[in-house]
């Protein structure tokens, strides 16, 4: 199998170097104007001088899209229209009409999409998703994820703090919305967003929202509350899911899981071994930053826990290209579901936040 990398740079190189590891699977070309001749070097394969003469290849199998998030439509239309399947990073687009139009070329020229949702490959929301269907902890009636950390001046803004190039912690940090409606198992019926920039504008600092509070409503009497932000000096990152008959806690700061039913808790991993938690847990409260608000580029390497989940993602697609049915659990990120979920409950909280009032999601779908 062979792929084609577009953007290379602390993301998209890492996982060409991860990819070209696998079984029957070689990276054969990358395009990035600023480091694809340099990771190009390092990887021992072509720099293509433009996305056509990339996409135009014949020896090019998969197009892995990991390009800043504003420019992942061009990669993956064009890939598709080449009859190329895709791997797209997240947030797959920053609106819905886009991530629509995306997943339908793919269609359309009947090649795979995949949705880079890395959330789904931890261990812990497995093995949640797990102890959900077993009825474990009964019905599930809310979700409260919390993302929210402090951050100082920029030496330089990047594109990820820019709301036009990112879409803002909401898009860029997709992650926690795609997990809830996972275990919800659905997207709401409706959504109301409150968000503000309310202590990082002016020099140093892009111009996306710092504190962005989200609550959405789900058919059968069930809720989420999930926020995000770069303006708490107490930082949080936690998923935590309340059932009818108990309770699981995904702590992404102190990594772990925790399952409590009739009073007792049972511990489980977040990622794939207790040094990969304890790495993640060490970064958190060190002055590192997460390797998801890296400011990127193509030498500065993934932390071990992340590195982990590359590693089973990109084994995961090339198992797919090679053949693989793919398990229930995953199918929604093969189908474009998954895809189009996430940016439309999005789009429904970025509606309601402009116009202050609770959308219907069917207001975005229709
Ligand atoms: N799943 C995760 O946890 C995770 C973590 C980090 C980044 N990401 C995603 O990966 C993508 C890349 O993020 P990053 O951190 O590597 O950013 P980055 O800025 O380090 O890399 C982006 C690269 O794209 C290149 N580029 C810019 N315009 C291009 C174009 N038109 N065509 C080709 N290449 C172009 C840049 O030169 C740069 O090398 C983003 O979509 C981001 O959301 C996902």
């Amino acid at each position: 199998m062979r792929y084609a990398v577009v953007g290379v740079g602390y993301f998209g190189a890492e996982l060409a170097r991860i990819m070209r590891k696998n079984e029957d699977a070689d990276v054969v070309v990358v395009y990035d104007p600023d480091n694809g001749e340099k990771v190009a070097k390092e990887l021992g394969c072509e720099a293509a001088s433009s996305l056509d003469e990339l996409v135009e290849r014949n020896d090019v199998d998969c197009v892995i899209v990991a390009t800043p998030n504003y420019l992942h439509k061009e990669p993956v239309m064009k890939a598709a229209e080449h009859g190329k399947h895709v791997f797209c990073e997240k947030p797959i687009a920053l609106s819905y009409q886009d991530c629509d139009e995306m997943v339908s070329a793919c269609e359309k020229n009947h090649v795979t999409f995949m949705a880079g949702h890395v959330m789904n490959f931890f261990n812990g929301v497995h093995h949640a998703k797990k102890l959900i269907q077993e009825g474990v902890i009964g019905k599930v009636l809310y979700c409260h994820s919390a993302r929210n950390g402090w951050e100082d001046v920029q030496p330089f803004v990047s594109w990820k703090k820019i709301r036009e190039k990112s879409g803002g912690h909401l898009y860029h940090h997709i992650h926690e919305l795609d997990c809830v409606q996972f275990i919800m198992g659905e997207m709401p019926e409706s959504a109301f967003m409150n968000a503000d920039n309310v202590a990082h504008s002016g020099e140093g600092f892009g111009d996306e929202d710092d504190m962005i509070f989200i609550n959405l409503k789900f058919s059968d009497h069930r809720y989420a509350v999930l926020e995000w932000g770069s303006a708490f000096h107490w930082p949080e990152h936690y998923l935590l899911i309340q059932g009818t008959k108990g309770a699981i806690k995904l702590n992404m700061l102190d990594a772990g899981g925790t399952l409590k039913v009739d009073g007792k808790e049972e511990h489980f991993l977040l990622h794939e071994s207790p040094e990969e938690d304890d790495d993640r847990t060490r970064i958190y409260h060190s002055t590192e930053m997460d390797g998801a608000i890296q400011y990127g580029n193509p030498d500065k390497i993934p932390p071990m826990w992340l590195h982990g989940i590359m590693v089973k993602e990109m084994k995961y697609l090339n198992d797919i290209m090679h053949g693989m049915e793919p398990d229930e659990e995953f199918k929604p990120l093969l189908t474009g579901e998954a895809a189009r979920a996430a940016i439309a409950t999005a789009d429904a909280c970025t509606k309601s936040r402009y116009e202050g009032r609770v959308v219907k999601l069917e207001e975005i779908l229709q």
